[in-house]
This record gives structure tokens, C-alpha cells and sequence, in this order.
């Protein structure tokens, strides 16, 4: 059964001059374990969404089920308990400045019930699950910016959450350091079997780690399914853009690049190799040097790697004898990469 099933969720907001639909009629199933992305641009009502889920935004109509759980008509003390089940992390982390990162983590445990040392020692553990080791009696101050979404995290997990939430976790942070906090995201999901859901802007993210992704417009989601199946065959205008948005970002600047590396490689083979949804580039590549005795030159990949598979394309010389050249191209197309000859010097 699913952990989270939303049934036909809307919120409605009531302000001075209109009625705004930020979320309309949603339904979705996530699984437990899963990483369920929610892409969409801002305004699209994804904070809206993931607040209903651990209600700290009631629900003007529908039903949202937590682990079985009715928990639209949550209250007090039940709605309390509740929200131990869910933790979340935020684009600005919300950290309190004047704590250090050891007090900021055994923060949630302060109603627990635990005694301080108690809470101090599973905050010393949650510090070493996301590689924070050495850096306790730091201040937020002092810290870099993906260290304070590290401290978040921990935050998030004290109370051992079975969901967690990420309201666009990694929009404040750079593309090497977003990489960074995705992995330890992915780690946990992996140690933990923690279910992972993540609102972004950001198709990259949804690529790097999620399972699956539903696509807002307007309150709803236009649009929904495995990571890999969206990305091969985007349904929706909106999908598409965020697809290309994604992939195209350092396209090749084609015919240039290409008349420059026929001129610069001008013997053997030249090849596009193109990997729709492959398994792992390198593999193929070593295969075929296994096979065949041939040599292979990579000139440039622009390959983009799910959670599972590679997308994109590979620039690639071969030099060798004819006949083994055109057998190691016939290779790749048996194992679903396509091929494009550039140039046969
Ligand atoms: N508390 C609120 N009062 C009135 N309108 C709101 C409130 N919160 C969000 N909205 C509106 O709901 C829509 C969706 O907002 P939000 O869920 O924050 O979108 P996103 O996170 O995708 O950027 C927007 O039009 C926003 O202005
Ligand atoms: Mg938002």
C-alpha cells in the first residue's frame, strides 16, 4: 500500500480581492522508499502541496492519507504525533542562529521525552549520518551553505521520520554543492528506506535522485510518472520545456564544434553516438573495446545520468580496420545506442 495517497486535494486561498486555487483536485500515490519529485515553475503551487502533507496547510477539499491515516481532520495532540512521522527541510534551512549545530538537531527532540543526554547523543549520531563529524559546537554562522542544509537534514530525521520533505532543498545552494547534498539525500533514502518527497524548479534535481515526478501547472499536476519515461517522451508543452531546459544546457554548439573536430580528427571514424535510457555509457564503450580490436577516442559527451540511466549524446573517433569498425558500429545499434556517422576519413 501506499505511504501517501492524495485523493482529489484542493486548498483554497480567500484573500481581499480573490479566491486563488493554489492546489487543485491532486491525486497521487507515492510509495514507501520512494524519492517522488514535483517539478514545476513558482506559483505552480508545490509548497502549497507538500504543506498538506505533514498539514501545516489544512486541506479545503479531499483527502490526504499518510501511512493509512486519514489526516486531513487531525487535531492537538493527534496532529502532534502526527507530524513526528514527517520531517522537512527547507531552501533556507530555518536553522536558529544563536544554537550550535549539535543543539539545532536535538532541537525536535525537546518534546520527546528523551533526557538531554539521551537527546544529545542521538544528535552526535545524526551529525555523523550526514558527514557533519568535527563541526558540533560550530554556529550557523559558520558555516557554508550546504553544511547548513547538512544540519537541516539532520534536524529533519531526529524523530526518525518515515517521510521527508524537501521544499526546493537545493535552490539556494551551487551546482556542485546541490550535487553534494542530492547524494547524501539519495544515501539516506538508500540506509534509511526514507520516502523522499522533493518540490523543485530544477528538472537536474528530479533527474539526479527521483524515482518518479509528477509536473505542475496551476495547481495540478498535468503530468506524472517514472523519472526515465517522462524524460524519453514528455507528454505536455510544460514537461518538455523543462526536459530541454535540462538537457540542451550545453548542447554542442553543433555545426562549429563539428567542423572543428572533423578537422582535428581527421582519421578513423567519426560517430554520434546517441544513448536513449542506456544502462551505463561505460560499459557499452568497454564491451566494444573488448570485442573488437579497435581503438576509441571520446572527443565530447553530453550525457545526462538518472537515478538509473544515461540520456544524451557522445562525440567518439574509432580507428582500426575497416571491417571491425563497421562490425563495432552495428555493436552499438544491437545494444540500443544510436549511431550517426559524422565523417570517414
Ligand atoms: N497564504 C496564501 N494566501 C494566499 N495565496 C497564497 C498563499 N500561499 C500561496 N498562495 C498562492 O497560491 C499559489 C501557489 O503558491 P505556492 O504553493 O507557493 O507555489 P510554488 O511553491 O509552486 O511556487 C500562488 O498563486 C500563491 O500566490
Ligand atoms: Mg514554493
Amino acid at each position: 500500500m501506499s505511504i501517501i495517497n492524495l485523493k482529489e486535494v484542493s486548498r483554497i486561498f480567500n484573500t481581499k480581492n480573490a479566491e486563488v486555487t493554489a492546489v487543485n483536485k491532486v491525486s497521487l500515490s507515492i510509495e514507501k522508499g520512494e524519492i517522488f519529485g514535483v517539478i514545476g515553475f513558482s506559483g505552480a503551487g508545490k509548497s502549497t502541496l507538500v504543506r498538506m502533507l505533514n498539514q501545516l496547510e489544512p486541506t479545503t477539499s479531499g483527502t490526504v492519507e499518510i501511512g493509512g491515516q486519514n489526516v486531513s481532520n487531525l487535531k492537538g495532540r493527534e496532529l502532534r504525533e502526527f507530524r513526528k512521522k514527517v520531517g522537512m527541510i527547507f531552501q533556507h534551512f530555518n536553522l536558529l542562529w544563536s544554537r550550535t549545530v549539535l543543539e539545532n538537531i536535538a532541537l525536535p527532540l525537546e518534546l520527546s521525552g528523551l533526557s538531554k543526554s539521551e537527546r544529545l547523543k542521538r544528535a552526535q549520531e545524526l551529525t555523523k549520518l550526514v558527514g557533519l563529524e568535527g563541526r558540533e559546537n560550530a554556529y550557523p554562522s559558520e558555516l557554508s551553505g550546504g553544511q547548513k542544509q547538512r544540519v537541516g537534514i539532520a534536524r529533519a530525521l531526529a524523530n526518525e521520520p518515515e517521510i521527508l520533505l524537501c521544499d526546493e532543498a537545493t535552490s539556494a545552494l551551487d551546482p556542485q554543492t546541490t550535487d553534494e547534498v542530492l547524494e547524501l539525500l539519495l544515501d539516506i533514502n538508500e540506509k534509511l528506506n526514507l520516502t523522499i518527497v522533493l518540490i523543485t524548479h530544477e528538472m537536474n534535481v528530479i533527474r539526479k535522485i527521483c524515482h518518479r515526478v509528477a509536473v505542475m501547472e496551476q495547481g495540478k499536476v498535468v503530468e506524472e510518472g517514472p523519472v526515465i519515461s517522462v524524460f524519453r517522451q514528455p507528454q505536455t508543452a510544460i514537461t518538455q520545456k523543462f526536459v530541454k531546459q535540462d538537457i540542451v544546457l550545453e548542447e554542442e554548439d553543433s555545426q562549429e564544434t563539428l567542423r572543428y573536430l572533423i578537422e582535428a580528427y581527421p582519421k578513423g571514424m567519426l560517430v554520434r553516438l546517441i544513448f536513449e535510457g542506456e544502462k551505463a555509457t561505460e560499459t557499452i564503450i568497454s564491451k566494444v573495446l573488448r570485442e573488437y580490436a579497435i581503438d576509441v577516442n571520446i572527443l565530447q559527451a553530453n550525457i545526462r545520468q538518472t537515478n538509473q540511466l544515461s540520456f544524451g549524446t557522445m562525440l567518439i573517433q574509432l580507428t582500426g580496420e575497416q571491417a571491425l569498425v563497421s562490425e563495432s558500429l552495428a555493436f552499438f545499434e544491437k545494444n540500443g545506442v544510436g549511431v550517426e556517422v559524422i565523417n570517414y576519413g
